[in-house]
């Protein structure tokens, strides 16, 4: 069921610009796209890359486009659609103008700050320690396992205790699937094969290239989507271009991530990350 909401006067946002409205705490950007003659077209995302959740709103493009500040994925805020990671679309929102007012259908909208079920989970290879929201009536117990959905994709994780969130203050790191099975066990254990061939061959063209970067671990998600590579050493251009590389090469998308920054929260459905670079 739709549920349109007024943002703003139409007035607000000059042709060719863009403005955000904050609705139900959910940042929405709208853009305002003129093609040569053509009157003006109003769209609406969440203002909030896919990949590591920078604001679209500061991005540069032209018409429909939109490049991400951030580390310049491209997006189309008509479609949705994202030229580099086609997997990882724009959340968008139905537009329409009533009497010079911006509406957007705000039906898929949820409040935030209202999760009443959190727990503290660890997840990752690296062990990282963080909150995951719940169904309200799910229960889990210390060392249950489950899937999670994070801002990478989907993961494994185990349950460390159930956690109050003192006025909601706490912004969950994302969600709890469900709880693991025993045919979870058997994909991860096909998954082992995987990682230590892209870790080895990760490690050879680092060695080849003289890089001063150290590959310590590498992970497939639950998804089996994305391959993250746990690195020691400073950011730089011939990882983004390493990651490439492998991308090409891979049927999975191949992730570098620094061993000492957590994921980003997954505020904004975001599966993960193509370069991790900053
Ligand atoms: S945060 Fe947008 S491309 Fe990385």
């Amino acid at each position: 069921m739709t549920n349109w909401i007024p943002l703003g006067d139409a007035s607000e946002i000059s042709p060719g610009n863009r403005k955000v409205y904050s609705i139900k705490g959910t940042e929405i950007a709208v853009f305002h796209v003129v093609d040569n003659d053509q009157p003006g077209e109003f769209y609406a995302i969440h203002d909030c890359c896919p990949h590591q959740g920078a604001s679209l709103v500061e991005g540069d493009g032209t018409g429909t486009e939109i490049a991400c500040p951030l580390h310049d994925w491209t997006f189309d805020v008509a479609s949705g659609e994202c030229h580099d990671f086609p997997e990882f679309p724009l959340t968008r929102y139905d537009v329409k103008l009533e009497s010079g007012v911006i509406l957007i259908d705000a039906s898929a909208i949820e409040e935030q700050g209202t999760y009443k079920n959190l727990f503290l989970v660890r997840y990752g290879v690296m062990g990282w320690i963080d909150h995951f929201s719940a169904e309200e009536d799910a229960a889990y117990t210390h060392r249950d396992r489950i899937i999670l959905k994070t801002s990478r994709g989907e993961e494994v994780g185990e349950i460390l205790s159930s956690a109050v969130s003192p006025e909601n203050s706490i912004t969950p790191a994302g969600s709890i699937l469900r709880e693991f099975t025993p045919a979870d066990q058997q994909t991860l254990s096909r998954q082992e094969d995987v990682t230590a061939h892209v870790f080895q061959d990760c490690q050879n063209l680092i060695q080849e290239r003289g890089m001063p970067t150290e590959i310590i671990d590498c992970e497939q998600l639950f998804d089996q989507q994305t391959v993250v590579l746990y690195y020691l050493g400073s950011r730089m251009p011939a990882l983004e271009i390493l990651a490439q590389e492998l991308n090409a090469n891979y049927a999975w998308r191949i992730v570098f991530h620094p061993v000492d920054e957590a994921p980003e929260p997954s505020g904004c459905s975001s599966g993960g990350c193509g370069c991790d670079q900053k």
